[in-house]
């Protein structure tokens, strides 16, 4: 009998998705723990296209669940029969979970940047700017908000910061003034601005840290920016991009398995990827 047909499979669905480390990471979790004869991760390609077709296998088959990333994340909202309060609230879904039939949506993009940052520093009352209005914002601020943070954001088109501002009832700032660094205790850079290749790029150009600041970074190629070069050498404490991947990882892993997850191992295995 074929022992993979057995186990409880958990995917990561997504387009493009085959340079995704979530199997790596998963894999490694289920082989710490020893489920690793109960559970098994793999990637899946999904289209746009093909998302409709693959919610309906989905709830015939005996997958357990599946980590979702683009382009899918705020399209699956409308395909699941519950969505998570803060999934709604952020308006996107990145794991989904099939039980007796129903298809449930949670978001764990938001816990990638809070669990890293209480991890160096309680966040009630802290002043955070945001720097981008994209997808990985909308889960920051949402995530930071229910932190009791004081959230700012700033964005090179004004608008999408207004229109977040509007809907969250936070601060925005004009992007030119960013550079001005003095009020914020932490910075959190959800721009694409430093991401391979264009590696000699900041959105915080001229930056002049303070040691006390927290510098965030959800870009992860490469490993260390330059925003978290600069920030390191001003003495800063800094969360580099796979520490997000690795906390939204964290929470699925207990979503789809029901263990607590074995963070070191998952964490190495990230760290340790070979592609
Ligand atoms: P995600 O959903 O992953 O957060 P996204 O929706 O593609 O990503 O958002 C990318 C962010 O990077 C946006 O805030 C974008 O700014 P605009 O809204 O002005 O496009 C920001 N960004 C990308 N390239 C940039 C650049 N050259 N300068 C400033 N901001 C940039």
């Amino acid at each position: 009998m074929n022992m993979a047909r057995q186990k409880k499979r958990c995917l990561i669905i997504g387009d493009p998705v085959e340079h995704s480390l979530s199997p790596r990471m998963h894999n490694a979790g289920y082989h710490a723990l020893a489920i690793d004869d109960q559970f098994l991760f793999e990637r899946q390609r999904v289209s746009r296209e093909e998302l409709r077709h693959f919610i309906a296998s989905l709830r015939s088959s005996t997958i357990r669940g599946a980590a979702c990333t683009m382009p899918h994340k705020e399209s699956l909202l409308k395909f699941v029969d519950y969505v998570d309060p803060i999934a709604a609230r952020i308006g996107a879904i990145n794991t989904l979970v099939c039980e007796d039939g129903l298809l449930k949506g949670y978001n764990t993009d938001w816990l990638g940047v809070v669990n890293p940052l209480k991890d160096k520093t309680p966040l009630k009352g802290k002043k955070i700017l945001i720097l981008g209005a994209g997808g990985a914002a909308r889960a920051a601020i949402v995530g930071l908000i229910e932190s009791g943070a004081e959230v700012t954001i700033t964005n090179r088109t004004a608008d999408k910061a207004i229109a977040l501002s509007q809907q969250f009832a936070i601060e925005v700032l004009p992007w030119e003034l960013r550079s001005n660094l003095q009020d914020w205790d932490i910075f959190v850079n959800t721009t694409s601005l430093g991401m391979h290749p264009d590696e000699s790029e900041t959105p915080l150009p001229r930056a002049k840290f303070r040691a006390e600041q927290i510098v965030f970074e959800t870009i992860y190629f490469p490993r260390e920016t330059l925003l978290l070069k600069t920030a390191r050498a001003a003495g800063c404490k800094t969360i580099e991009g796979l520490e997000m991947l690795l906390h939204q990882g964290l929470a699925q892993f207990e979503i789809f398995t029901g263990h607590e997850a074995p963070v070191e191992a998952m964490r190495i295995a990230l760290l340790h990827n070979p592609d």
